[in-house]
């Protein structure tokens, strides 16, 4: 059997591209492997929330990932902080881990770029504490979204380097997983980029129909092709990405033919894409509704969590230890 990690920030209310990008495969994965869903609230702490956003941040995506079908009886549900060997061995990546390639990563540019007046040591060192995420559970594979793909390869170097400096075996390369297929990049409804939380371009499973109908049809298109069979502009693909992941075969076939004789009415298209998009949230903002309310069952489940990811984690951190080095006198 075959040990899984991967984890979402806690920074608000998850989205169609967290869904579509890693919690579906959570979902399919949580049963035939090893499997350790976490949310990353150490990671969260980058751009300061307050106690108490960060403590409803956690709740709610852990009430997420009950409403989606991940069973605590199945996989380990876990908070990050409640595993504090993590931030051990994030201590222990860190010295083998180089400010020059740290500084080069694109997320780490990115976010320089955007926020220039909070550039932290966390933010540098970020991927070495997702590295010490998957790692102290020895995982291979991380089923993670396209925008994570860099974030794996260092956390492949850091093990790599590990094993390099101490002459062992002991730390698996983790790879991304997608079933095979490409790692999948849901986009925002603003014409270009991804979905992402803080963008505002994202539809969220809490969302309510009202608001998934405005957000919808206020997303970017153009005026329509002019020429038959013409190549769709990066908007209006997003919007068939979209339809791609909630809506059935034959209505993206319609509006396809649509676009390439030129009879296409993105009115209908968002219309039709908007009330697939609700058929598919619906039942899950409600058990997310239910499930929020049930602090004594979320408590419960993070403690079981807490309980099997320690266990596991303390068995590498303490056989890390032997390795470097550090003697039990
Ligand atoms: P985060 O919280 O930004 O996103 C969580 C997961 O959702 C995926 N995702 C997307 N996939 C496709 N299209 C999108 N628009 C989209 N937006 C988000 C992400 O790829 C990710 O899989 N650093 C991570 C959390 C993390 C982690 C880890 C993940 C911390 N430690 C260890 C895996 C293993 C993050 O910020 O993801």
């Amino acid at each position: 059997m075959e040990t899984v990690v991967s984890g979402i920030r806690s920074t608000g209310n998850l989205h169609l591209g967290n869904y579509f990008g890693a919690l579906k495969n959570f979902i399919r994965m949580q049963h035939e492997n090893n499997s350790f869903f976490f949310i990353a609230d150490y990671h969260s702490l980058t751009t300061h929330p307050t106690p108490g956003d960060l403590h409803g941040g956690v709740k709610q995506v852990l009430a997420e990932y009950l409403a989606c079908g991940l069973d605590p009886e199945v996989a380990t549900l876990y908070l990050q902080s409640d595993v504090p060997e993590v931030a051990e061995l994030y201590l222990l990546l860190n010295m083998n881990a180089y400010v020059g390639e740290l500084e080069r990563t694109t997320s780490f540019k990115d976010k320089v770029r955007k926020n220039p007046e909070n550039v932290n040591a966390g933010l540098l060192t970020y991927p070495v504490l997702m590295a010490a995420d998957i790692i102290i559970h020895n995982a291979s594979k991380v089923p993670v979204g396209k925008d994570q793909e860099q974030n794996l390869e260092m956390a492949r170097k850091f093990a790599r380097r590990f094993n390099n400096m101490y002459k062992v075996e002991y730390f698996t390369e983790p790879q991304p997983y997608n079933f095979g297929e490409a790692l999948i990049k849901i986009p925002g409804l603003d014409g270009t980029g991804k979905m992402g939380k803080s963008e505002g371009n994202g539809i969220f499973l809490v969302d309510d129909p009202k608001d998934i109908r405005k957000k919808v049809m206020r997303a970017v298109t153009d005026s329509g092709p002019t020429k038959m069979n013409s190549e769709m502009p990066e908007p209006i693909q997003n919007l068939f990405t979209l339809m791609d992941v909630v809506s059935e075969k034959n209505t993206i076939d319609f509006f396809k033919e649509k676009y390439g004789n030129c009879e296409i009415r993105y009115g209908d298209l968002k219309k039709q894409l908007a009330e697939d998009i609700i058929n598919f949230t619906s039942p899950i903002r409600e058990r997310i509704i239910d499930i929020s309310a049930n602090d004594e069952y979320l408590r419960k489940v993070a403690n079981l969590g807490a309980e099997k990811a320690r266990e596991s984690a303390s068995k590498t951190i303490k056989e890390a230890r032997k390795i470097i080095g550090f003697k039990p006198f």
